[in-house]
């Protein structure tokens, strides 16, 4: 519940530092009309070569469903580069509050989250950068329908977004033909591929074509089976588990049966791994980690946390660590 806590927390930073585009178009000194959601103030914000853009976009009218967008023009050549559109994972976490302003963005929140700081990493140096709230309870992003949250999934998100990029073709025309590149990290394992198949086969319709290059993932949720496979070869090729460990669970874990964690060899190797990462941040080996204190005793505190949800869920959220 960590994770959920400072999601919530990076949230309310969002709001405090994102001024509302409408209103900025008072301030106008340009001969030339500005572009309706052009951002011209954001506080703190270091001084920039170029444009950025914040609104939302609407990709359904019936029930009143919004996504928000931010969007940065690449920091030089804009009219030559490529568009990228990063999706976070979760699912529900913020691509405002993760991939913009901690991760890949040019303006990063800086230590206690007051000011903002220039990312000399940020991807639009190489390309122009669209950070996509999805699906509506993300971030900014709503409906106006409740009932629309009872019915959030995969491919409820993928036409959602779909829907979101052809609206957003409107507001920018300009990159209606330009190559277009999927990014993401995490749940967005599943979220960048099921759009890109969805674009793919709307792709057959040449009014609706767009010009997809490629996706990008980063360590993305793939299938549970898959992702505890890699978990384990990952620990042991990294030196967390032992040799002897690494070869019980090989020898014990079907991680593709439904009842993986009836074979009480591999749930008890399996907890052994889980126990290394209370000390170790799961996602950054080699970075020092803040540990808590804890009363409680860690025998399979973790596995067993996991296991009351479901026998192959992966630990995305638990122990030390970050994984949005
Ligand atoms: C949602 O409702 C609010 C309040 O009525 C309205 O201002 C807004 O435009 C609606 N959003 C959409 C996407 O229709
Ligand atoms: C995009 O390409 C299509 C097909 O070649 C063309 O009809 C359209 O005018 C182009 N749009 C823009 C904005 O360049
Ligand atoms: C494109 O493919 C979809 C799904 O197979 C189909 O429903 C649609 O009619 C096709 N459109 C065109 C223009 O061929
Ligand atoms: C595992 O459970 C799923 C969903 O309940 C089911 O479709 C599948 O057949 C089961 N697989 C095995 C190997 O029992
Ligand atoms: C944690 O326990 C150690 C050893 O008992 C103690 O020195 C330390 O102050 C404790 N830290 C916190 C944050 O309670």
């Amino acid at each position: 519940m960590a994770l959920l806590r400072v999601h919530v927390s990076i949230f309310v930073a969002a709001c405090a530092f994102l001024v509302c585009p409408a209103s900025c178009t008072t301030t106008r000194r340009h001969a030339e009309p500005l572009h309706q959601d052009l951002v011209t103030q954001l506080p703190g914000q270091p001084s920039v070569g170029f444009r950025h853009y914040a609104s939302y976009t609407t990709v359904d009218e019936k029930n009143g469903r919004a996504l928000f967008y931010w969007f940065f023009e690449a920091t030089s050549g804009s009219d030559e580069k490529p568009l990228v559109l990063w999706l976070n994972g979760g699912p529900g976490c913020s691509s405002v509050g993760y991939g913009a302003t901690q991760e890949i963005g040019p303006f990063l929140v800086d230590g206690e989250g007051y000011a903002l700081k220039f990312n000399p990493y940020s991807w639009n140096k190489e390309a122009n950068l669209l950070f996509l709230e999805s699906p509506v309870g993300v971030g900014f992003s709503y409906s106006n329908t409740s009932s629309d949250y009872d019915i959030l999934g995969d491919s409820f998100a993928a036409n959602d977004a779909y829907s979101f990029l052809h609206e957003w073709y409107k507001k920018f025309p300009s990159y209606r033909n330009r190559s277009f590149y999927i990014a993401g990290e995490s749940y967005a394992g599943k979220y960048v591929p099921e759009l890109a198949e969805l674009i793919y086969d709307k792709n057959n319709d040449s009014s609706l074509f767009i010009d997809l290059k490629g996706f990008l993932l980063g360590n993305p949720e793939t299938s549970d089976a898959e992702d505890w496979q890699g978990f384990v070869d990952y620990a042991w090729s990294h030196a967390i588990i032992s040799d002897s460990t690494y070869k019980i669970i090989k020898d014990n874990c079907d991680f593709y049966s439904n009842d993986t964690w009836s074979n009480e060899k591999c749930k008890d190797a399996v907890d052994e791994l889980l126990r290394q990462y209370k000390f170790i941040d799961m996602y950054s080996l080699y970075t020092p980690v803040c540990t808590q204190n804890s009363t409680s005793s860690d025998n399979g505190v973790m596995q067993n946390m996991m296991l009351r949800h479901s026998s192959n869920m992966m630990p995305r959220i638990m122990g030390n660590g970050y994984n949005p």
